[in-house]
C-alpha cells in the first residue's frame, strides 16, 4: 500500500508541475482538485480519484492531527500545571499534615499531663484522707491523754493534755511529778523575752523552762504542790517544797498568787515573791523604780529584786562576782551570799493529793 501511496504521489507531482497539496488547506486542496479533473479526465480520473479522495481524509486527518497534537501539548501543558499544582497542594498538606501531627502529639502529651495531674491529685487525695485519719487518731488519743505526769512511772518524757492548750511533752519522775524548770550546766541561755518565758524555751531532756502559759493553766485547772530541788558546787542538796503553787494568766502577767505552806531544807525564799508578776528582760515588772531586776538576770517574780532567783546567769564553778549578773540564787540557804551560784536546780509540780 505505502508503494501505491507513493506512486500516486509521485504521479499527481507529474501532473501538478511543483505545486504541492502536502501543504496548505483544504480551500487549495479543492482549487487543486478541481484542476486535476480539468487535466485529467476519463480513466486517468476514475484512477485518480479514489486515492485523491484518500489523500483528502488523510490530509483532514493530519489537520485533525495536528490540532489533536495542539490540544495534546495544551493538554499536557495543562495537565503538567495541574500536576505542578498539585504537587504544590501535595506539598502544602504535607506541610499540614506535619502541623496536625504536632498538633496530635501536642494534644496527647497534654492529656498525658492532665492523666498525670489527675493521679496526682487522686494520690494527693488518698494522702490526704489518710493525714485525717491520723488526726482523728491523734485527737482521740488526746482526749485520752492524762493531764499530768502518770504516777509510778519511772524517769521519761510523756505527753499530756491539759485543760485549754495542745497536747504537750513534759518530763516526769517518779511519784508523778512534772519538771517544770531544769539548770544542769548551762547549757541554754535563760536571759530571754516574755515571749520565750510565756511558750517555754530549750531542751526537755536537759536544761529547759517549761513555759508560763503551761503552768498557768496546769495549775489552774488543780490545786498543785511544788518542789524544789537544788545543789550547790559541792554536791550539797537542799529541797523546798510549797503545797499550794499557783500561778496567775498572761493578763495578771503570770503573778505568783499562791504557793501554800513551805517545807523543806532549804529553807523558805520564795514566799516574800508572792503576789509578785512575772518579770522578764523586756517586761519589768518589778517593784525596783529604778532598774528592771531581770535585765541580765532571767525572768521571775522579782520585787527588789529577790530572795530567791533560779533562772539567772549560769556559773559553771558556782562563784559570782557581786557585779556580774544574777546567778542562781536561794538565799535562805546560803545566808543571803549571791555570791554563791548554785550548779543545779530543778523546780517540779504535781497535782494536790487532798
Ligand atoms: C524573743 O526572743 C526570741 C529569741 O529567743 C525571738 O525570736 C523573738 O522574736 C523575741 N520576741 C520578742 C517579742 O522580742
Ligand atoms: C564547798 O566546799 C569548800 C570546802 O569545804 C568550801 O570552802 C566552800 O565554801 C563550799 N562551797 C559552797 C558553795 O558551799
Amino acid at each position: 500500500m505505502k508503494n501505491q501511496y507513493l506512486a500516486v504521489i509521485i504521479f499527481s507531482i507529474l501532473l501538478q508541475g511543483k505545486n504541492s497539496f502536502a501543504v496548505g488547506d483544504q480551500e487549495k486542496h479543492l482549487t487543486k482538485e478541481l484542476s486535476i479533473e480539468d487535466q485529467c479526465n476519463g480513466h486517468c480520473f476514475s484512477v485518480v480519484k479514489p486515492f485523491l479522495d484518500h489523500l483528502t481524509e488523510l490530509k483532514v486527518a493530519a489537520d485533525a492531527n495536528m490540532e489533536m497534537k495542539d490540544k495534546i501539548s495544551s493538554l499536557q501543558s495543562q495537565l503538567l500545571s495541574s500536576w505542578m499544582q498539585l504537587k504544590n497542594k501535595e506539598h502544602q498538606f504535607n506541610f499540614k499534615d506535619e502541623e496536625v501531627k504536632e498538633k496530635d502529639k501536642q494534644i496527647k502529651e497534654n492529656e498525658k499531663h492532665i492523666t498525670d495531674l489527675r493521679e496526682q491529685v487522686k494520690m494527693m487525695s488518698g494522702v490526704l484522707a489518710e493525714k485525717n485519719d491520723q488526726l482523728t487518731k491523734i485527737n482521740q488519743m488526746a482526749e485520752n491523754l492524762p493531764d499530768t505526769c502518770p504516777n509510778g512511772t519511772p524517769n521519761g518524757i510523756f505527753q499530756i493534755k491539759v485543760k485549754g492548750i495542745d497536747p504537750f511533752q513534759v518530763p516526769c519522775v517518779p511519784s508523778g511529778w512534772a519538771v517544770i524548770q531544769r539548770r544542769i550546766d548551762g547549757g541554754v541561755d535563760f536571759n530571754r523575752n516574755w515571749t520565750d518565758y510565756k511558750d517555754g524555751f530549750g531542751d526537755i531532756r536537759g536544761e529547759f523552762f517549761l513555759g508560763m502559759e503551761k503552768i498557768h493553766l496546769m495549775t489552774q485547772n488543780q490545786p498543785h504542790e511544788m518542789y524544789i530541788q537544788l545543789r550547790d558546787i559541792n554536791g550539797t542538796t537542799r529541797h523546798a517544797r510549797y503545797d499550794n503553787f499557783n500561778v496567775g494568766s498572761e493578763s495578771e502577767d503570770y503573778e505568783l498568787k499562791s504557793l501554800g505552806e513551805y517545807s523543806g531544807t532549804a529553807g523558805d525564799s520564795l514566799t516574800k515573791h508572792l503576789s509578785m508578776k512575772f518579770s522578764t528582760l523586756d517586761r519589768d515588772n518589778d517593784l525596783s523604780e529604778k532598774r528592771n531586776c531581770a535585765d541580765n538576770g532571767g525572768g521571775w517574780w522579782f520585787l527588789n529584786c529577790f530572795l530567791s532567783s533560779l533562772n539567772g546567769y549560769y556559773y559553771a564553778d558556782g562563784k559570782r562576782i557581786a557585779t556580774q549578773p544574777y546567778g542562781i540564787h536561794w538565799g535562805s540557804w546560803k545566808d543571803y551570799d549571791y555570791t554563791i551560784s548554785l550548779t543545779f536546780a530543778q523546780m517540779m509540780i504535781r497535782p494536790k493529793v487532798i
